[in-house]
């Protein structure tokens, strides 16, 4: 989780060095650090904070060096201390190591290299390597990293300097934490992730697992470390434009992005519905396998999750499938029921988290067909799976997830009608009906976001609730994942405590919290359990909680039952929770915004997570 990159060619890297960082910093942001080749030494800057505090601390000094690399640090093995910041030196300086991942024998490999007498200053699994690389370096980086590798375990990516070897980064890669090169003219990139070179060079090549690579300013080789001759490296051009890494006039990524989920959504509808007929290429398995499915599992984590659990209930609804939705990480410790009929569905924006990407190995293992849904091209868990279907919401940035969530239901909701239709569940005319509607989302979309009562609505509400201490959000049927994806941006976006409950529930527990200082966030759009719900917000309100209720447009009856309502556009209710999470993300977001927090990079978090 933490971002790479590194340079080496004719220009003067400093600057080139930083600016990557910037744009990798959503993958950790606790420290960051620098180190560039100058006057034959290796000279090494880093300090906790952001990449602004490092920019400060290495000033502009102009400096001469033309190779070096920086790290950006979400912290696993040790504090956030300026020590345990990347990069790190061998004691005799002839050595530099950053890495992203983790070196899981680190304890042993620590002791060994304290008794092989050399001095440890962190408390980190990535100092060892610098010193085995150290002991193992003969005039020729390959060959240490060669020797070195095969005694690490774990799952990483990692970049290293010699000082003898003026323009030369090695790096290597074990498991999913990714590695992309980028060939400029006379110089080359190597990073986490393209967006940190993108405006340098759109010519990439990618890092395939268990690789070494060894970069020189004129190209780059990719050795397989079991040994064998250099591999062929096809140089793709990349899709993306750097426009996709700038906020193009937001205030930050999060508003960008929640204001890009009308095109999300569109592209990843785009030609998969087509008059009436579904197309999900991509997707590994055969009509008639399809058919066969009879039992479907979801995993994911966080906000993707939230995406399974709204596609849980399209599943069963319409093509009368049983499915199941689990968090990853809980997900592979059971010992989950499967038959060949089973099918697992992975959902991960990065397609890089590691409880996902343990999960779908499992599931494997055990025989299951296994589909991914990712929005990251090429990313480690469509190695993993049968298939892939690709959301197509374009980089996601922030480190709250937004368009890629809506992204995910709009998939969700085709692959379950696709089931539905191969299994003859649902008439061609209610498919048909569904088709049109779903192609009418991106433009419901659209005017909700356009509509400013609803904006100014959700700025108010955020100025008179930012002080309270807890929020509680209620929903049901489809819209409880709703509310727990509301209840997860809140809280990570704004720090405050929140707790999703499905309303039927409350009675059971939760409602013990209310008082009327505790504002009630219910999803209540039309559906077959509006009143059900209605009836549980007037328990609320017996209880003096204020409510906010989210609702389809032209309710005039629930101004009775909540006093704040927030409309979106009508559709059906099953693509309802689309709309109904906009409102959601925003409150969130003006609430953070009304507390003065980093919104883009809230406390603690990264955007990918590759520890378990
Ligand atoms: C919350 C958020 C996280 C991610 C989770 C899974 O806003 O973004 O909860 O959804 O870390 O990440 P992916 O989808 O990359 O597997």
């Amino acid at each position: 989780m933490c971002g790479i990159i590194g340079y080496t060619g004719p220009r003067a890297c400093k600057g080139l060095i930083l600016d990557g960082l910037e744009r990798l910093e959503y993958r950790g942001y606790d420290s960051a650090g620098i180190v560039l080749l100058e006057d034959g030494a290796l000279v090494r800057d880093r300090t906790v904070g952001k990449v602004a505090d490092l920019r400060r601390l290495v000033g502009d000094n102009g400096s001469p060096a033309t190779l070096g690399m920086g790290h950006t640090r979400w912290a696993t093995h040790g504090g956030v201390f300026d020590r345990n910041a990347h990069p790190f030196l061998s004691n005799d300086g002839r050595i530099a190591v950053l890495m992203n991942g983790i070196v899981e024998n680190y304890v042993d490999l620590r002791a060994e290299v304290v008794a092989g007498g050399h001095t440890l200053s962190s408390d980190t699994d990535t100092e060892a390597l610098v010193h085995l690389l150290a002991d193992a370096y003969e005039g020729d980086l390959v060959e240490a990293v060669r020797k070195v590798y095969p005694r690490l375990d774990g799952h990483f990516a990692f970049l290293a300097l010699a000082r003898d070897e003026p323009d030369r980064i090695v790096a290597a890669r074990l498991a999913w934490p990714p590695l992309v090169v980028g060939k400029g003219d006379g110089e080359m990139y190597i990073a986490s992730f393209l967006p940190a070179f993108l405006e340098q060079t759109r010519q990439v090549q990618h890092v395939e697992e268990g690789e070494i690579v060894d970069l020189r300013p004129d190209g780059a080789r990719f050795w397989p470390i079991a040994g064998g001759p250099a591999r062929e490296r096809a140089v793709e051009e990349a899709d993306a434009t750097i426009e996709v890494a700038e906020k193009g006039g937001y205030e930050t990524f999060m508003l960008k992005e929640i204001h890009e989920q009308p095109r999300a959504i569109a592209d990843t509808i785009g030609e998969r519905y087509r008059d009436g007929e579904l197309h999900l290429d991509g997707i590994g398995l055969s009509d008639a396998e399809l058919a066969e499915i009879d039992r479907v599992l979801i995993v994911g984590c966080g906000t993707a999750l939230h995406a399974g659990l709204v596609g849980r209930y399209l599943i069963e609804e319409w093509a009368g499938v049983a499915t199941e939705a689990d968090v990853a990480s809980e997900w592979r410790y059971r010992k989950a029921v499967f038959d060949p009929r089973t099918l697992v569905l992975a959902i991960s924006q990065s397609g890089e988290t590691a409880d996902t990407l343990a999960a779908v190995q499992l599931a494997r293992e055990r025989g299951a067909r296994v589909v991914a849904i990712t929005n990251v091209m090429g990313s480690a868990v469509t190695r993993v799976a049968d298939g892939v279907l690709y959301t197509r919401a374009g980089l996601e940035i922030s480190v709250g997830s937004s368009k890629c969530f809506t992204a995910q239901i709009a998939l969700m909701t085709l692959f379950a009608l696709r089931l539905a239709q191969l299994r003859w569940r649902l008439e061609p005319a209610r498919i048909a009906e569904i088709g049109r509607e779903l192609e009418r989302l991106p433009e419901l979309v659209q005017r909700l976001l356009d509509d400013a009562a609803m904006h100014a609505k959700v700025e108010q509400l955020a100025r008179e609730f930012s002080t309270h201490r807890f929020f509680l959000f209620l929903g049901r049927h489809i819209g409880l994942p709703i509310c727990q994806e509301g209840a997860l941006k809140l809280k990570e976006l704004s720090y405050i405590p929140t707790d999703a409950y499905a309303a039927g529930e409350m009675k059971h527990g939760p409602i013990a919290l209310l008082t009327d200082e505790t504002p009630v966030v219910a999803v209540a759009t039309d559906s077959h359990v509006y009143e059900k719900i209605v009836s549980n917000l007037q328990e609320v309100k017996a209880r003096g909680a204020a409510v906010i209720a989210v609702v389809t447009e032209g309710n005039t009856n629930i101004h009775e039952h909540a006093q704040h309502v927030i409309e979106v556009p009508r559709t059906l209710p099953e693509l309802e929770p689309i709309l109904a999470v906009i409102p959601l993300q925003l409150l969130a977001y003006h609430i953070a915004r009304e507390l003065g927090l980093d919104i883009d990079k809230p406390r603690n978090l990264a955007k990918t997570v590759t520890v378990e």
